[in-house]
């Protein structure tokens, strides 16, 4: 039993215990919504990298597990452009071949077209069902498993597998990195580790590519630039690209394509040169590079 001068007290202090008991509750409801917080965000995290169902980045990709598979290998790459929601249609127009194998790398800005938006903006996981398709990969596809010696190297190796890479589009932000050598990412970092000279990765045995014509064993990269009008007339854009289609030009003993823009309103609203070349002239051109294309039976006339 508690004596009269106790109970006095709690009585006489009843305003403070109360105070203290509605903090306390308050504390607990806090730290368990803290909880949930940080559980959603970790959930969130983890979606973004590793539970998103893709094609198998395959971060143990071997080039020359491919070597004979008796397919063309095209590296298909898109950078931050809205000419980005043009890759699935790309993409459609090239499943209908059956030796052809596809892998294709998204910047960070490029995914973010494809979130699944739109009805001309896929998921991810819908692009991946698309025929010939054998892979997507993101940035963190680079660093999925802690490298230690006798690893592979995402970005060599999948240089190695190339047979031909095309960037569309190719963004602005993309173009400067590829005129100055930056290489941050894993478009950038493929496109800087490109064996320039044909000497290293030399032309696969039986594939015929029609760059070979030019060069007997220097692969191409085609780039699609893409961006707004007041992009596209900005001085240093003009530098970019003459390092790209002169200096370093397929036509002159150099390595990239470029597929020039094209004049029209833009998505933005401007009007003007920027936009990326019609998608399907970049098919063709993609088709041209590989002479030895065969359909499917069957396949539909695009
Ligand atoms: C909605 C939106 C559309 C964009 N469109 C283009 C574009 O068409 N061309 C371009 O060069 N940059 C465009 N940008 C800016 C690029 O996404 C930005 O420069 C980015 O850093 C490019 O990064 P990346 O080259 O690594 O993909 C756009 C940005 C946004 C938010």
């Amino acid at each position: 039993m508690l004596s009269s001068s106790t109970l006095g007290y709690l009585w006489e202090n009843v305003f403070l215990f109360s105070y203290i008991a509605v903090i306390a509750v308050g504390l607990v409801f806090y730290n368990a919504h803290l909880a949930y917080d940080l559980h959603r965000l970790e959930a969130l995290g983890k979606a973004d990298t590793t539970t998103t169902k893709r094609p198998s980045p395959s971060p143990a990709l071997k080039a020359s597990d491919h070597v004979n598979d008796g397919k063309y290998h095209l590296l298909l790459a898109a950078t931050g452009s809205v000419a980005t929601i043009k890759i699935p249609n790309i993409l459609s127009a090239l499943a209908k071949y059956e030796n052809l194998s596809i892998r294709l790398l998204l910047s960070n800005s490029a995914a973010e077209f494809l979130r699944g938006q739109a009805d001309e903006q896929p998921t991810l996981e819908q692009i991946a069902k698309i025929k010939n398709l054998d892979a997507i990969y993101r940035n963190a596809d680079e660093w999925q498993k802690p490298w230690v010696r006798g690893d592979s190297i995402l970005h060599i190796e999948l240089r190695r597998w190339a047979d031909m890479m095309v960037i569309a589009p190719l963004s602005a932000n993309s173009l400067a990195k590829l005129a100055l050598g930056m290489s941050h990412d894993l478009v950038s970092s493929v496109a800087r580790a490109w064996d320039t000279t044909g000497l290293i990765d030399g032309l696969r045995e039986g594939v015929r590519l029609a760059s070979a014509g030019r060069d007997s064993a220097r692969k191409v990269i085609m780039v699609a630039p893409a961006m707004n009008t007041a992009m596209w007339n900005h001085p240093v854009t003009k530098r970019h690209l003459d390092l790209l289609s002169n200096d370093w030009g397929a036509d002159s003993r150099g390595w990239f394509e470029v597929l020039q823009p094209i004049d029209k309103g833009l998505a933005c609203g401007d009007t003007g040169g920027g936009a990326m070349k019609e998608w399907k002239e970049i098919v063709a051109a993609i088709e041209t590079g590989f002479p030895d294309l065969r359909e499917r039976e069957g396949a539909k006339k695009t």
